[in-house]
């Protein structure tokens, strides 16, 4: 007999399966732009909005999670997920995809990944989180190494439109299914409340607090570093490094991604999410390096390898970061509201790197401006490492 946490950990993981299909985006992207004739901006829209919903209604899907619990937040994400894939065959045109992909998926992916990994940690004691952690958003990276495969048979034999409605199905039956499993043991009120004095502030104030600011920026740059290369790894690939078959580096990546999750989790456990943090950002600087000055595919194969594994790691660290901080309570709320810092991020990272590329011919100012964020995010590091020694002095 599985124990409930095995199970809540495991129906946690397929719900973030599912909703991974984000980012295979690219796949349905391809049949709209061949058979549908759409041109890759209006291709490329309803997963802009998707990345854009999905962090900002993390913040109202955290808070419903503290309220109503996990379970009836993942059936609402199966609900959301599911149908808004089926309107999207339905209304098959940039309006309706931006509207059900963007804004209704981006909202289900939120209330499914906002619900599972606290409910998952709940079961477990402290030194085990972080594996248990890293093991639930683990899934989410898993899915691109063979989603885009399945999705793209579908298309071959199916078409764009139909396999948005049987896409749909498969997560509506599979999500609702997982929820059913997804369950919370009472917890002690005590341990609920975390570990500092800083436990307990209202959520609605807690850009007043200096550890939660810190936590914020360094989420922001790394999560923002991440996704502006990954965005553009097939061009980087093109244009410095005269490589083609750069599809093969999204993959590495989410192998890398997929391994920095498991692996930042294990250490998060035995170390503490400082030392992961360090290490994330130390990568990620050696990857901006590496992909600076070296000029042939040994340099961008490492690069990617690093860059795969910090990104993945920041997943498990913040989680543990927010947890050890401000305890159980108000997770959903704390940690959706950390996410803002990925939207934004998120959004402007692959932005600018667009907009410098297309400005210098080259991405090496992307580069030194990940370099940049990944100094930064080191610098902030350190302050918050002399904060919380001072306050654990004083505690
Ligand atoms: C993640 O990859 C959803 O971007 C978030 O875990």
């Amino acid at each position: 007999m599985l124990s409930n946490g095995v199970k809540v950990t495991i129906a946690g993981s397929v719900i973030n399966l599912f909703i991974g299909t984000f980012y295979s985006w690219s796949v349905f992207a391809g049949g709209l732009i061949h058979e549908l004739g759409w041109t890759r901006t209006q291709a490329s829209l309803p997963y802009t909005v998707e990345v854009l919903a999905f962090a900002v209604m993390m913040v109202v899907a955290g808070r419903i999670q503290d309220r109503f619990g996990a379970r009836k937040a993942s059936v609402i994400s199966a609900l959301l997920v599911g149908f808004s894939l089926i309107l999207c065959s339905l209304f098959p045109v940039p309006l309706g995809l931006t509207l059900f992909f963007g804004l209704v998926y981006g909202t289900g992916a939120a209330f499914g990944y906002a619900a599972v990994t606290p409910a998952a940690m709940k079961w477990f004691p402290p030194e085990k989180r972080g594996l248990v952690t890293g093991f639930v958003v683990m899934s989410l990276a898993a899915g691109s190494l063979f989603w885009p495969t399945i999705i793209s048979a579908l298309l071959g034999k199916y078409g764009v439109v139909q396999t948005f409605f049987l896409w749909g199905l498969l997560l509506l039956a599979g999500m609702l299914i997982m929820a059913s499993f997804i369950s919370e043991p009472r917890i002690d009120p005590a341990e609920a409340a975390g570990k500092t004095a800083a436990a307990r502030l209202p959520w609605e104030k807690i850009f007043t607090h200096p550890t939660f600011v810190l936590l914020w920026l360094m989420m922001g740059l790394a999560a923002g570093t991440g996704l502006m290369v990954v965005g553009h790894l097939v061009q980087i690939a093109e244009l410095d490094f005269r490589v083609k078959g750069g599809f093969i580096l999204v993959s590495l990546f989410a192998l890398f991604n997929m391994g920095g999750r498991f692996s930042g989790g294990l250490i998060t456990d035995r170390l503490g999410y400082e030392k992961v943090l360090l290490f994330s950002f130390l990568m990620s600087l050696v990857s901006m390096l590496l992909f600076l000055v070296t000029a042939s595919w040994p340099g961008l194969v490492l690069g990617t390898v690093f860059l795969g594994l910090s990104y993945g790691s920041i997943f498990t660290a913040f989680p543990a970061a927010i947890v050890n901080t401000f305890g159980l309570y108000d997770f959903g709320a704390y940690y959706g509201l950390l996410f803002t810092a990925l939207g934004i991020g998120g959004s402007l990272g692959p932005f600018l790197a667009g907009t410098l590329a297309d400005y210098f011919g080259t991405y090496n100012m992307a580069f030194v401006l990940g370099m940049g964020a990944a100094l930064l995010a080191l610098a902030l590091l350190s302050r918050l490492g002399r904060q919380n020694s001072r306050q654990a002095g004083s505690g």
